[in-house]
C-alpha cells in the first residue's frame, strides 16, 4: 500500500465507527518550510543561469561580466609568494601544519589587529578577529547566534544574503509585494543620497553595508555616530559589513565603525580578502566581535556575544588553510599595502571609466569614487535593462531589482574586470542605448 492509499483511508471500527487512518505529521521527514518563501534561486545563481543560456544559444557573441563582484586581476606578488612558501612548509614534515587554531592562525590575527585597526586608532585586540573562509559564510552565519523572535532592520537595496539567511531562519513572514513581512527595511533612494535614515521604530539587529553593495554609497562619520548612538538607546547590534573598505580615498571617510567612539559596545564588523587583495577564489575573510559586546537572555541577563560566536565558530568550522592565512597576512607588509593599493587603483580607474561613460550617456549614477561598483538610475525595468545588455551589447550588468525592492529602476555595474573588456564593454552599451 503507498502512503497515498494510506491517507484517508476509512477503517470500520468493532463498534462501527468509522475511522480515518492518518499518517502522524512526525512519521515523514519534513523541510524547513522558510525556505519555500525564498525566491527560486539566489540572486546571483539565477543570472549566472541566464548567462550561460544565452552564451550557449550565441557561442559567436562573447559576453563581458560587469555583473557579480568576481575580481579578475591575479593576486598581488607578495600573497603568491607568501602562498607557495607555505606550501613548501606542508610538503616538510618539520614544518607540516594540520589542524590551525579555529578563529585563525596568530600572525594573521596579530597583524589583521596592528594594520587594520591600531593604525586607525580603533582599540581591537587579536582575539576579538576570528578569521573564516568569507564574508558571504560570516554574514550569513552570524545571525544564528541571536534569538528567533528579534526584530531585523535591513537596508533595501542589499546583498541579499542578509535578508535571505533571516528568512531561512524563520525571523519574517511571507513575502508580500516584494517585501518580507517582519522587516523594517532602510531605503536607500535617490532622495537621500542612498544612505538610508534612521527608523523611527525600535530594532535589534540592524544590518549596514559601506561602501555599499549595491549604491557604492558612503557613510559619513556622523552619519555612523547616529546609528552607534541609535543601537545603544535600543541595546541592538550593528552589522557592519566593510568588505569594500579598501576602496575608500576620501579621507574623511570612516574605514571601520569602530572609529566612532562606543561602537565596540554595540558593533560586529565584518573585513575580507575578496576584493581587498582578490580572494574571491582562494577564500578568506573575518569577523570582529569586540568582547564588551552583549545580548540578552529572556530573563534579561547579559550574555558575551564573542563568547557565543566562538562556541559557534569551533563547532561548525575547522579553520582557513595555513597557506592561504600567510598570503592574506602578506598584505600588511610594506610591498604587499602598495600592491593592494595597485591593484584597487587598478578597479577603481575601471570604475571612473564607467561613471563616466554612462554619465555620458545621459544616466545618472553614484558609486565608483569610493567603490567597485556604479548605481545607474535607468528609470526603466531593472531586468528589462539587464536583457537589453545582454542581448544587444552582451554586457552582464546586475538588475537592482535583485537586491530589494528600491533597487528597481536601477543596475549595478561592477568594475571587476580588465581595462580592455571595460573599454570595449563600454563601447557596446553605447552602441545599444544610443
Ligand atoms: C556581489 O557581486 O555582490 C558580490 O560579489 C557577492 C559576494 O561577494 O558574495
Amino acid at each position: 500500500m503507498t502512503l497515498r492509499d494510506n491517507v484517508g483511508l476509512e477503517l470500520t471500527g468493532a463498534a462501527g465507527f468509522v475511522q480515518v487512518f492518518r499518517p502522524t505529521i512526525s512519521a515523514m521527514i519534513r523541510i524547513n518550510e522558510n525556505y519555500t518563501k525564498l525566491k527560486a534561486s539566489y540572486l546571483f545563481s539565477d543570472i549566472a543561469k541566464r548567462v550561460t543560456a544565452y552564451a550557449a544559444a550565441n557561442p559567436a557573441k562573447p559576453v563581458i561580466r560587469l555583473g557579480i563582484g568576481d575580481v579578475t586581476e591575479p593576486l598581488p606578488a607578495v600573497c603568491l609568494e607568501a602562498f607557495h612558501a607555505g606550501v613548501n612548509e606542508l610538503a616538510d614534515r618539520a614544518t607540516f601544519k594540520g589542524y590551525g587554531p579555529e578563529q585563525g592562525y596568530a600572525f594573521l590575527r596579530e597583524a589583521i589587529a596592528q594594520h587594520d585597526y591600531a593604525a586607525r586608532g580603533c582599540a581591537i585586540e587579536a582575539d576579538e578577529i576570528f578569521v573564516s573562509d568569507g564574508s558571504k559564510c560570516d554574514c550569513g552565519n552570524i545571525q544564528e547566534i541571536f534569538g528567533a523572535d528579534i526584530r531585523l532592520a535591513i537596508p533595501d537595496p542589499v546583498y541579499p544574503v542578509y535578508v535571505d539567511t533571516n528568512v531561512m531562519a524563520g525571523r519574517t513572514g511571507g513575502n508580500v509585494n516584494g517585501r518580507y513581512e517582519g522587516i523594517t527595511y532602510l531605503e536607500s533612494t535617490p532622495a537621500n543620497g542612498y544612505v538610508p535614515a534612521i527608523p523611527s521604530v525600535a530594532t535589534d539587529l540592524i544590518y549596514l553595508c559601506f561602501p555599499n553593495n549595491p549604491t557604492g554609497a558612503v557613510a559619513t562619520k556622523a552619519q555612523l555616530a547616529a546609528w552607534v548612538a541609535y543601537a545603544k538607546a535600543n541595546q541592538a547590534i550593528i552589522l557592519f559589513d566593510s568588505a569594500y573598505e579598501a576602496y575608500i580615498r576620501d579621507p574623511q571617510i570612516p574605514h571601520s565603525i569602530y572609529e566612532i567612539e562606543g561602537a565596540r559596545d554595540v558593533a560586529i564588523e565584518f573585513r575580507s580578502f575578496s576584493k581587498t587583495a582578490g580572494f574571491t577564489g582562494t577564500r578568506c575573510a573575518y569577523l570582529v566581535v569586540p568582547k564588551s559586546l552583549q545580548a540578552y537572555d529572556a530573563a534579561g541577563n547579559a550574555h558575551s556575544v564573542h563568547a557565543l560566536w566562538n562556541r559557534r565558530h569551533s563547532t561548525k568550522f575547522n579553520g582557513v588553510s595555513y597557506p592561504v592565512q600567510k598570503a592574506a597576512a602578506a598584505i600588511y607588509t610594506a610591498a604587499g599595502k602598495q600592491q593592494v593599493k595597485a591593484m584597487t587603483d587598478f578597479y577603481l580607474g575601471n570604475a571612473a571609466l564607467i561613471r563616466k561613460a554612462v554619465s555620458g550617456l545621459g544616466l545618472s549614477c553614484v558609486g565608483g569614487d569610493n567603490a567597485p561598483y556604479i548605481w545607474i538610475n535607468t528609470g526603466t525595468d531593472s531586468w528589462a535593462f539587464f536583457d537589453k545588455l545582454l542581448n544587444e551589447a552582451q554586457v552582464v550588468c546586475t538588475p537592482g531589482a535583485g537586491f530589494g525592492k528600491c533597487g528597481e529602476g536601477h543596475v549595478r555595474i561592477s568594475a571587476f574586470n580588465s581595462r580592455s573588456n571595460v573599454e570595449q564593454a563600454l563601447e557596446r552599451i553605447a552602441k545599444a542605448l544610443k
